[in-house]
């Protein structure tokens, strides 16, 4: 907000006043989008990754683009992971190779966000009972809603294999969901999480499913959002 000193306003010229109201009519919106997200397939884009096999994982869940801005960056999401119960011991495990998603925003096809070598990385592909997601940003030119676009699994132990369980991709996304609606706590933010399931997405069945795992073809949205921690 501009408090113009009244001093000053006979030293200001009509252009520069124009030029100070335009500036603050541009202040960025609360959230980063008006939208949940953007259907990929209208941008060319699928709701299955790309597995490196011809297969894919199902995009399953998405955080809404209308969830507090907080959320949607990597720390963001790294703590809401958090506070749905993902464990803070690390395994040292690696899930294998990246996979890559073409979410219709006109970045074509992208890895999946790399969390780095960190130690976090490796906290984030480790979730309590073998729950585990690979997280894709919906942030290019022509579909920018900010939303992440998440391929939810479950998996066998981790120290067997690391193969998906029979029926995986539902189970998984029901899990996550399950742990992240209504009310978590991580690190003094405290998050308020809605669910709604969507069909016409994913089709259900198992065609260009990793694995051949059959799938209900629900996705789930999530909006999450930040509320102070005197709320609650
Ligand atoms: C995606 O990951 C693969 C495997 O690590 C790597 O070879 C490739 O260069 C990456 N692509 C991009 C666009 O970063
Ligand atoms: C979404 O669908 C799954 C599978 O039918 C169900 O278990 C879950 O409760 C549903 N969630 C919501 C928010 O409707």
């Amino acid at each position: 907000m501009f408090s113009l000193d009244r001093t000053l306003i006979p030293t200001i010229s009509v252009l520069q006043l124009i030029m100070l109201l335009s500036l603050s009519l541009m202040n960025p919106t609360y959230a980063y989008s008006s939208v949940d997200f953007y259907s990929p397939l209208l941008g060319g884009g699928s709701m299955l990754d790309n597995a490196g096999d011809g297969l894919g994982e199902p995009l399953n869940v998405i955080i809404s683009g209308l969830s507090s801005p907080e959320v949607l960056t990597l720390d963001g999401i790294v703590n809401f992971a958090k506070s749905i119960g993902f464990s803070e011991e690390c395994l040292g495990l690696h899930l294998g190779a990246p996979q890559s998603a073409n979410l219709g925003d006109g970045n074509d096809w992208v890895n999946q966000t790399d969390y780095g070598n960190s130690e976090l990385g490796t906290c984030l592909e480790t979730l309590i009972g073998g729950n585990h997601f690979r997280v894709f940003e919906q942030n290019g030119p022509n579909a920018n809603s900010g939303a992440l676009f998440l391929a939810v699994s479950e998996e066998e132990d981790l120290e067997e294999s690391h193969d998906i369980i029979p029926d995986g991709y539902n189970i998984g996304r029901d899990k996550l969901a399950a742990l992240a609606i209504g009310t978590t706590h991580f690190d003094g933010v405290t998050y308020v999480t809605t669910a709604r399931n969507l069909t016409g997405l994913l089709a259900a069945g198992s065609v260009g499913v990793n694995h051949g795992i059959s799938t209900d073809g629900i996705t789930t949205l999530l909006t999450v959002t930040i509320v102070e921690a005197d709320d609650c």
